[in-house]
């Protein structure tokens, strides 16, 4: 099957097509033809060393990326969920080892949810780990009638986390430069803040809930907008003593939260996809031989929701 491996930690140009064997459907886990994965921040970070390198670099030849729809080849013993032939989607293995850069991918079951019939495999891959994150994050920390602020409101994990607040029952406050007020409009955000013009704390009243993907002072100014009692969470950085320190003096709990692969939650998202409650945006779809610059764009900064990578067998229904 073809692949593309991580040669060593670098630049996109360390990411090397390959043949390789076809993985195996151990216990509990199924194989799946991937159709389509989705590119995150933590792909390039991980690329050039970072993030999740340390636990893949060991573990046979380093595959980048955890977000893939596609379609059930082999079926390991023990699971019961799935069959050959089903359209499923998921993230696979976070954090750990995905192995999505490729055209088939071993998945426990138990990271899956079978696909919602109204939609693609690449709105599918699009809706796995950066919805997931948000509604990992929001369904600890938001109840309905609060108001919730949203850094990067329309990035990947921005513009679902709009949307599954919204559901919640939440107020949303989303900060995004500019030409993305539109957009955002489009998933019903309640209040728009453009961080290219206007400063977002003199702008907003204190909020319930802050989530946070950029770190630094836009972390440090969330926390200063949060209610005594309210609680804010950080994707993007570990807490240092002065994040703590700030928070403490406000009486706000601050935290860093790591998405998980979890099939129940994945379920919820398809039920959310079916019922058209959310709807992934794609930013643009590569080909599987584009991936520097699907990993280009995502390096941009300035993603419209999501990146989508095509495996070759992408538009080859069967098997
Ligand atoms: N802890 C976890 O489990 C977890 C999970 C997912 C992601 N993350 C991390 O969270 C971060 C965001 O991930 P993502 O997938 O959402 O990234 P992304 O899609 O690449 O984010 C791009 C968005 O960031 C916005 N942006 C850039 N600078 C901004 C600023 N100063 N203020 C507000 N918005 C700004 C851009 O909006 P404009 O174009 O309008 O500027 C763009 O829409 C990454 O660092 C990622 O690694 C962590």
């Amino acid at each position: 099957m073809k692949s593309i491996i991580l040669t060593k930690p670098g630049l996109e140009n360390e990411l090397t097509y390959i043949e390789m064997p076809m993985p195996h459907a151990g216990q509990g886990e199924v194989v799946v033809k991937v159709k389509a994965f989705s590119i995150n921040p933590v792909d390039i970070k991980t690329r050039k060393g970072g993030a999740m390198y340390k636990r893949i670099q060991d573990d046979g030849p380093a595959i980048l990326g955890w977000d893939i729809a596609g379609v059930v080849s082999s079926v390991g013993e023990g699971v019961t969920a799935f069959k050959v032939g089903d359209r499923v989607f998921g993230l696979v293995n976070f954090p750990g080892h995905g192995r999505a850069y490729a055209e088939y991918v071993a998945a426990p079951a138990s990271h899956l949810a079978l696909q919602p019939k109204n939609i693609g495999f690449e709105a599918a891959a699009a809706s796995t780990l950066a919805a997931l994150t948000a509604y990992q994050v929001l369904k600890k920390y938001v109840k309905s009638g609060d108001t919730v602020l949203i850094q990067a409101a329309a990035g990947g994990v921005g513009h679902f986390a709009v949307q599954i607040a919204k559901i919640l029952g939440a107020k949303t406050l989303g900060v995004a430069s500019g030409k993305n007020e539109a957009f955002l409009k489009t998933l019903s955000l309640d209040t728009f803040i453009d961080y290219t013009k206007k400063d977002f704390t003199t702008e907003i009243d204190e909020v319930n809930f802050a989530l946070d993907s950029q770190g630094g002072d836009v972390l440090l100014n969330s926390i200063k907008k949060v209610k005594s009692g309210g609680s804010v969470i950080a994707i993007a950085t570990t807490m240092t003593p002065e994040i703590k320190d700030l928070a403490s003096k406000r009486n706000v709990s601050v935290d860093f939260q790591l998405v998980e692969s979890n099939g129940e939650d994945m379920q919820q998202i398809a039920l959310w996809l079916e019922s058209g409650q959310i709807k992934p945006h794609i930013d643009k779809v590569y080909g599987f031989h584009e991936i520097e610059s699907a990993h280009q764009h995502i390096l941009s900064g300035h993603t419209r929701g999501k990146v989508v990578v095509q495996t070759p067998t992408a538009g080859n229904i069967a098997l």
